[in-house]
């Protein structure tokens, strides 16, 4: 099976796994998502099988958009589907079209209502949203959070593009200017955080120089085919699939890495109203690919598995329970593609005859051992409704040292690149 893995791939070392590119280009700038990966990635998907404007092109993962903003600039239809509302927001968001001249009116009005501020009752004492709820350390100084909810309390209630623009712009500054940082798998403060004392001043700089970005781009880069993004659960949402069949799916899972984007993304989820309590964060939990641990999933249904692969696995790893960071991981590696392959018949029976699928993934470590995580999902694939035409290498990522994986220095991130059966 090792032959499929093509390690002089023609996009290796291109940086088209991260979102460096990404940052730098019109609307897909507007929101900085670490786990985005490159518009030039897409393109070449799309210029490889000739994607017309009247085909489709789907992104079940769809995550910060990145795959039907590409879609949308070349002219073609698009679904994306993403299960954080947040995310599905910005997706939506950098989407949108709107004239110059009512997108600064609103930018001028929500500029005098940060000056002013508001109190923001639901979080000032909530968890460690501010110095008010008495814990040690604190995401926002309540100057900041104030000023970003006098300008947030203010467009919420208006119900226009340009009022979902100017949103991301307050969720996007106030993110600069918090305390604390996202960093692989958390939030970290800052060194000096409380030197640094973020004040009114800072977020309203970061307003300015974010809402500049879009009033640069928002009629230069005008969006005719508008993307559909749906705000579910990817394991069910292909159920009522009402767009016709894809011609081309590029996705890019949550990794096999305990990495729980909920978790990640709270501020923004509870800022920007998308979530309203702990409860309805857990529920959003469940609804994520079983990927992590933080919640108590469904167990997997192990005799439904049938990859001799993942099977030597999950039989090497339950053994050496003492090697994990967690007694759950055997049953949550199994939980994982238990949902890939539910996915992988899902996407199959939705697509087109000689349709193609591209699924960047990277391989995982548990237990000091390199776990193939794109050799099993290619194996599971294969069974369920797809050829498997190579596994194209885009990069080895280094890796940290941890304590559990002492010896894996790199781990693999490729592309999974699939034809319809
Ligand atoms: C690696 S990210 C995708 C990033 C995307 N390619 C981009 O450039 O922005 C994976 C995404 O899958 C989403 N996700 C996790 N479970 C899901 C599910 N059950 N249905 C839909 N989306 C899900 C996560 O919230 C996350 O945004």
């Amino acid at each position: 099976m090792n032959s499929v893995i093509n390690n002089s791939f023609k996009l290796k070392d291109k940086d088209f796994s991260n979102f460096i590119e990404a940052s730098q280009l019109p609307r897909h700038r507007w929101y900085y998502y670490k786990e985005g990966f490159s518009p030039s990635l897409v393109k070449e998907a799309i210029e490889t099988y000739e994607i017309k404007p009247n085909q489709l092109v789907l992104d079940p993962f769809n995550g910060s958009g990145t795959v039907t903003l590409t879609a949308s600039e070349n002219n073609i239809r698009s679904v994306g589907i993403e299960v954080n509302p947040f995310t599905a927001f910005v997706s939506k968001t950098k989407a949108l079209n709107t004239k110059k001249k009512v997108l600064s009116e609103l930018f001028e009005k929500t500029y005098e209502k940060i000056n002013i501020g508001k109190e923001f009752p639901e979080l000032e004492k909530y968890s460690t949203f501010t110095e008010l709820s008495n814990k040690k350390k604190w995401l926002f100084n309540l100057e900041v959070l104030r000023a970003f909810y006098g300008g947030y309390s203010f467009v919420e209630k208006i119900k226009s593009n340009a009022s979902d623009l100017i949103k991301l712009v307050l969720l996007t500054s106030v993110m600069e200017v918090a305390n604390a940082k996202k960093d692989g798998k958390c939030l970290r403060y800052k060194t000096k955080w409380q030197k640094i004392q973020y004040n009114k001043n800072d977020f309203i700089k970061a307003f300015i120089s974010n809402y500049i970005k879009i009033e640069q781009d928002i009629e230069s880069s005008k969006i005719k085919n508008q993307p559909i993004i749906y705000n579910s659960d990817t394991r069910n949402a292909l159920n009522n699939n009402k767009n016709g069949k894809f011609d081309l799916i590029i996705t890019s899972p949550p990794y096999l890495n305990t990495f729980d984007y909920t978790d990640i993304y709270r501020p923004e989820l509870f800022l920007g109203k998308f979530i309203l309590n702990s409860e309805a964060l857990s529920q959003l939990r469940l609804k994520t690919i079983r990927s992590h641990i933080q919640v108590k999933w469904k167990l997997p249904n192990v005799s439904e598995l049938d990859s001799i692969l993942l099977n030597d696995v999950f039989k090497r790893l339950s053994k050496n329970k003492e090697l994990l960071m967690h007694p759950r991981i055997p049953q949550m590696i199994l939980a994982y593609f238990e949902d890939m392959k539910l996915i992988f018949g899902a996407l199959s029976k939705h697509s087109n005859k000689n349709a193609h699928l591209w699924m960047i993934v990277s391989n995982s470590a548990y237990a000091n051992e390199e776990i193939p995580v794109d050799l099993i999902l290619s194996d599971i694939a294969t069974k369920n409704g797809w050829y498997l035409k190579e596994i194209g290498v885009l990069r080895n990522i280094r890796k940290r040292k941890t304590k559990y994986s002492p010896d894996i220095k790199t781990l693999r991130e490729s592309v999974i690149i699939l034809e319809k059966k």
